[in-house]
């Protein structure tokens, strides 16, 4: 009987269990069919009605992209050491001629000393438009002066074209200002790398900024330019000097600041100039004579192009660089100057676009044009207060993004800051090399050009970088030169006479 207790009992044990393993199993299948349910609920939702990323998770996101344009201060130390290499090298004889940065000797040796007089014409090339001028010095400086724009089909028709075009509006300005009479000298800003043979000869040694009129590299400039007035025979003009528009800033400032030695443009292109001592420039050929020293125009917006700048340049220059007319040539200028500074702007902006970062991942269509997003926006994005999006948004409309949010125009103007932070910082090493060499313990920069000039923040931007790099005890400023490429140009025709009356 005990024993068939004990078997019932054992039964019921068993019976017991199996009741437990199957109520088990069905409570782990009714729990894992919620969970899933509820899971693939939730995704459905994310895909189907709320943004895929936080917009915490989308500003990290965007910053993480955007960090392969900030510099640190060890790769601008880097960018510093390679320029002053290649600045070297430009200046040596054996080097000179596969040198990318070229360095040439402008012939220009003496700085003005404020008593410059008369009457002089300038005419001014190296943009879209196109300048004569009428400058009077006397104990102060009075200018007049007509832009004509230079077309497109000019800008990248044969050269005869294009100086056809300059002599027609040099000649209608002195018809229209009844200055036939007077043989006034002329200075000619021609702000293309040039290689000098004197203050009258320059030979353009490549186009850059877009233009590419057959048939004048390699040519002297000033003889274009008077055969095609020749070739209109109704005026008279006395080619005085060519310059570079960094000469003609350095030249305006100094007109007026003793201690101007460099010359700085960040517009459509970059480039400096600074005043070098003749003993370093083994390039020169003539004697070493009385002032032992001579305005070099680095054009450095070249620096780069023989693949010294890749660990800085990104795929976004690599783009622009690959869709420009000068394929691989100006690989600096095209990572700081006003004609590419948009674009890049633009690449990263739909970048972000397609990664799903960017107005909920829809382009438009005039974003994804090429040159759609202008320089100008940056500055203007970057005037906006801290916090406030009025051009922002207006911008954004003008793309076609109606409905932008703030997370999306904040977003927009990170990407500003740092296409623009980067541009400033380049120039910055570049202006550092250039105080470093020069070594005076005071000097000021004049500077022109549209970035510099109406970005809101590229000044402080510069100021705060060149403090980091420049050898302890030299103190410098950067002063914004007015109208350097035509009173610079009647300032070194002015010292030009000058100097020959001297002599
Ligand atoms: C380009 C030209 C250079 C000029 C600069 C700024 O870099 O090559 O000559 O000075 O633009 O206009």
């Amino acid at each position: 009987m005990e024993l068939v207790a004990a078997a019932d009992s054992d039964e019921r044990g068993l019976s017991l269990l199996k009741v437990v393993n199957v109520l088990q199993k069905v409570v782990v299948f009714v729990h894992t069919f919620t969970v899933d349910k509820l899971r693939s609920q939730l995704t459905r939702t994310a895909s189907e009605e709320m943004p895929h990323m936080s917009e915490d998770i989308i500003e990290a996101k965007v910053r993480e992209i955007c960090q392969e344009l900030v510099l640190s201060p060890e790769v601008l130390k880097e960018v510093c050491d390679c320029l002053q290499e290649e600045i070297n090298k430009g200046l040596a004889k054996d080097s000179h001629p596969e040198a990318t940065v070229k360095c040439f000797p402008t012939y220009v040796r003496e700085l003005p000393n404020g008593k410059e007089e008369g009457r002089f014409l300038a005419l001014d090339l190296g943009g879209t438009n196109f300048r004569v001028l009428l400058i009077e010095f006397s104990s102060k400086c009075r200018m007049d002066s007509k832009i004509y724009a230079v077309p497109q089909p000019i800008m990248v028709g044969p050269g005869d074209g294009l100086f056809d075009h300059i002599a027609e509006c040099l000649a209608s300005f002195i018809k229209e200002r009844n200055l036939g009479n007077e043989l006034l000298p002329l200075g000619f800003t021609f702000s293309f790398p040039c290689k000098q043979e004197g203050l009258t000869k320059a030979r353009l040694a490549q186009w850059t900024k877009g233009f590419k009129c057959e048939g004048v590299e390699g040519r002297d400039v000033v003889e274009l330019l008077k055969q095609a007035i020749a070739r209109r025979g109704d005026v008279q003009i006395k080619i005085c000097a060519v310059l570079n528009d960094t000469t003609g800033t350095l030249m305006s400032c100094a007109w007026k600041n003793r201690n101007c030695r460099i010359g700085l443009i960040v517009g459509t292109g970059t480039n400096a100039c600074y005043m070098e001592k003749l003993e370093k420039v083994e390039l020169w050929d003539e004697v070493i004579d009385d002032p032992p020293q001579v305005v070099i125009n680095t054009e450095w917006g070249a620096f780069g192009d023989n693949g010294c700048l890749d660990f800085v340049r990104t795929e976004y220059d690599n783009n622009i660089d690959s869709e420009s007319v000068n394929p691989g040539k100006q690989l600096y200028e095209k990572m700081i100057s006003g004609m590419y500074m948009g674009e890049i702007a633009r690449q990263v902006l739909v970048r972000l676009v397609s990664e799903g970062l960017l107005f909920g991942g829809f382009a438009s269509d005039i974003l994804l044009e090429k040159g759609s997003f202008f320089t100008k926006y940056i500055s203007e994005i970057e005037s906006d207060k801290s916090g406030d999006f009025n051009n922002c948004r207006a911008i954004l409309e003008e793309l076609g993004f109606n409905d932008a949010t703030d997370a999306d125009c904040a977003n927009v103007r990170h990407v500003c800051e740092c296409v623009s932070r980067r541009a400033a910082n380049l120039t910055a090493a570049g202006v550092s090399v250039l105080l470093n060499r020069i070594g005076e313990e005071s000097v000021t920069v004049a500077v022109d050009g549209s970035v510099y000039r109406f970005h809101p923040h590229f000044h402080n931007l510069m100021v705060e970088q060149i403090s980091q790099l420049v050898k302890p005890g030299i103190k410098f400023d950067l002063m914004l030169s007015e109208d350097g490429s035509g009173r610079g140009a009647a300032l070194v025709a002015a010292v030009a006479s000058r100097c020959a009356a001297m002599r």
